[in-house]
Order: structure tokens, then C-alpha cells, then sequence
């Protein structure tokens, strides 16, 4: 009903502007009052958690996006080695799974039984299993050996947006928590790291009140037949994200790929007119990853490319070779996703609903597939 909207015109655009609760839930309750990491919650015996050689992300759709994020920020933080897998593949090729590895399966409905498979699987190989999982009393919780829940609340819209980066906030917990415990970060950084997470909520709040203009671009762009999406490092993710959004709600073509594979392929798509949004790094960062990224926006638009571009506020560098630039707050490299994603969500949202689509109830799709 229009009551539970809130005033939205869908669930999908009432949870893309909950998100800033859904990651303040998420951290909520989760530090102690010096800023120290408190995640009693994993009953997994410590011992077992220091012994951990290998991690394995396993799940479908968006939430297998979320654990391409977590990967970046787990092996920098822990160095260890993370594999994220898509839960069907996993199941069925015989993975290399121990005592020693940690399988972190993740899933906003907790009943993907593609994932819940997984589980089975990998506990059976003797592998410890940690779910991060939004809905309570699920069936994948129930079914591992322990749990982390992302607080988002109830997630109506088929395609997921909020349960998104709850996942990814609830990863970077989980990372920073087994780098407390291993002693691979020290508590400064880890409280550092927890204060520029503190500062996500409003950060995202920022970008939905300046979604005017992403808006604009959507409806103006109802028509287009493809979009392409690149990102780079946490950005490709993003991209990722971004095009299957798009796919999901207004069945448009869209392929995200890695910024670096453009000349290994994707240039050939680049024609007249053809739209790209590029999600550009920080130019703050190391690796020079803005600078290559920028000059990717300037090879596509060379072309012919209509250059879409997510950047950092006050990242001027970009502006001569993009046609529009949506600005995200600054935040440390790793914790970007989290306010990249926003604008690519409003896109498709809004694009969706000037094609008169219903967003929330997508063809052919459900909430959660519980078939394999
Ligand atoms: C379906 C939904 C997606 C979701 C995926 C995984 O495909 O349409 O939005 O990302 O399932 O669902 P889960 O509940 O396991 O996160």
C-alpha cells in the first residue's frame, strides 16, 4: 500500500533512501565505548578463527557483489587469501575446502537454496561456516555455524539495494575483527577504520539529497538500448552492482566489467553515443588507479562514448572528459562502494520507473529463489 511506501513511489526507492539506517543499524551495538570492536555475536572459537589459511565468500546475485567488496578489504587487512564464488559454481566443482577454511556464506533472504547448498557442502568438507544474513530465524543461519545479521529490516523490492551495503558494512566488520584477532592491524587502525565507517550514514544521506541530477540523466536516458559499466579494484564491484541493477528493473543490455580490461575487449563496443558510467578511485590513493582510470574516460570518450562518471568530491581531473559527474563524499579507498553504488541504484530506479516499469515486481524474477 501507498502507507508502506512512506511517501515513496516504490519499496525499491524507499529502501535506497533507508540505506542510511541500514548501515547505522548494521555497525550499531557493535563497539564498545572506546571504539573497540565487539562482535561476541561469531560463536566460532578463536583458536579456530587464528587457524583460518583460507576464506571463501560464497553466494548469488547482489550478495556476491557484496563479497567481492569484502574480498579487497579482508586479504588487505588480514592477508588472507579470499575466494569469492558464486554458491552454485561452488557447489559443483569439487572445491579445496579443510578444517582451515572459513566459508562466509552471504544472503539477504537466508533461503537461496543455491547458497544454502554451499553450505551444506562445505560443511561436510569440515570448513567452519559464518553467514551474514538479513532475515532472522532463515534457514542459512540456522544451518551454520554461526551468524552475523545485517540490521537493514525487511527488504520488500526484488531487487536488493539496502540488504547490499548492509552486506558489505557487516564484511567489513567481520574483517576488522579477525584482524583484531589476529593482530594483522593494530586497535588504532582498526578504530580509525570504524571511525570513517561511523561516518558512512550521513556521507550516504549526502548523496541522496543530491540525486536531483542522476534523476534527470535517468529519465532523459529512458530509451537507450545498452549501458556499459566500468569500475576499477572496490569499483569494479560497483560496476558490476550497477549493471545488474539496470538489467534487473528495466531490462536494458548492461555489462560491468574491470577498468583494466577495456583494451582486452570492451573498446570495440565503445560507438557514438554509447553510455559508460566509470566509477573513478580516489585521487588519493595509491597505485596510481585514479590516473588510470582516468585516462580510460578519456580513450572512451575519444570515441564517441557518452561518459558517465561517479567520482570523488573536489576530484577535478575528471571533468574534461566526462558529460555528467556525480560527486561522492570522500572516504578511505576500501569503504567507497558504499557511496558509489548510490547514484548507479537511483539510475536504474528512476530509468525503470520513466519506462512506467513496476520496479518492485521485476518479470521473471523473485525475491528469493528457493529452487536450485
Ligand atoms: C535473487 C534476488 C536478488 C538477490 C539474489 C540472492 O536473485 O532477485 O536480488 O541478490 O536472489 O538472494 P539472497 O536472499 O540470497 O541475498
Amino acid at each position: 500500500s501507498a502507507a508502506e511506501k512512506g511517501g515513496f513511489r516504490s519499496f525499491m526507492d524507499k529502501e535506497i533512501h533507508d540505506q542510511p539506517h541500514a548501515v547505522a543499524d548494521t555497525l550499531l551495538g557493535r563497539t564498545d565505548t572506546a571504539g573497540h570492536l565487539v562482535l561476541d555475536e561469531i560463536r566460532v572459537d578463536e583458536a579456530v578463527l587464528r587457524r583460518v589459511d583460507k576464506i571463501i565468500v560464497v553466494a548469488c546475485g547482489t550478495a556476491a557483489y557484496a563479497g567481492q567488496v569484502a574480498k579487497y578489504a579482508i586479504e588487505h587487512w588480514c592477508r588472507i587469501p579470499v575466494e569469492v564464488e558464486l554458491a552454485h559454481e561452488f557447489r559443483y566443482r569439487d572445491p579445496v575446502v579443510d578444517a582451515r577454511t572459513l566459508v562466509v556464506a552471504v544472503s539477504q533472504s537466508g533461503e537461496t537454496m543455491d547458497t544454502l547448498m554451499a553450505v551444506r557442502h562445505a560443511r561436510e568438507q569440515g570448513a567452519t561456516v559464518l553467514a551474514i544474513v538479513n532475515t532472522h530465524g532463515s534457514t542459512i543461519p540456522r544451518e551454520s555455524d554461526a551468524v552475523l545479521y545485517t540490521h537493514a529490516g525487511p527488504e520488500v523490492a526484488v531487487a536488493s539495494t539496502k540488504a547490499f551495503l548492509a552486506q558489505i558494512t557487516a564484511a567489513y566488520l567481520l574483517g576488522l575483527y579477525l584482524a583484531q584477532l589476529r593482530g594483522t592491524k593494530y586497535p588504532d587502525e582498526i578504530a580509525e577504520i570504524l571511525d570513517d565507517l561511523r561516518e558512512i550514514p550521513d556521507k550516504i544521506q549526502a548523496v541522496l539529497d543530491a540525486a536531483g541530477a542522476i534523476r534527470e540523466v535517468a529519465v532523459a536516458m529512458k530509451d537507450v538500448p545498452s549501458v556499459l559499466f566500468l569500475g576499477r579494484h572496490v569499483g569494479y564491484p560497483v560496476a558490476m552492482e550497477g549493471a545488474l541493477k539496470l538489467k534487473e528493473i528495466a531490462y536494458i543490455h548492461a555489462e560491468g566489467f574491470a577498468a583494466g580490461e577495456l583494451k582486452h575487449g570492451p573498446i570495440a563496443l565503445i560507438e557514438t553515443d554509447q553510455p559508460v558510467f566509470i566509477i573513478v578511485p580516489s585521487p588519493r590513493g595509491r597505485d596510481s588507479l585514479h590516473a588510470k582510470v582516468v585516462s580510460n574516460i578519456q580513450e572512451i570518450r575519444a570515441r564517441g562514448a557518452r561518459t558517465l562518471v561517479v567520482a570523488e568530491e573536489g576530484d577535478e581531473d575528471v571533468l574534461p572528459f566526462a558529460d555528467q559527474v556525480f560527486f561522492v563524499p570522500r572516504t578511505a579507498s576500501l569503504l567507497a562502494p558504499l557511496l558509489a553504488v548510490v547514484p548507479l541504484q537511483i539510475f536504474a530506479c528512476e530509468l525503470a520507473s520513466a519506462k512506467g516499469l513496476d520496479v518492485d515486481q521485476p518479470r521473471n524474477l523473485a525475491k528469493s529463489v528457493t529452487v536450485e
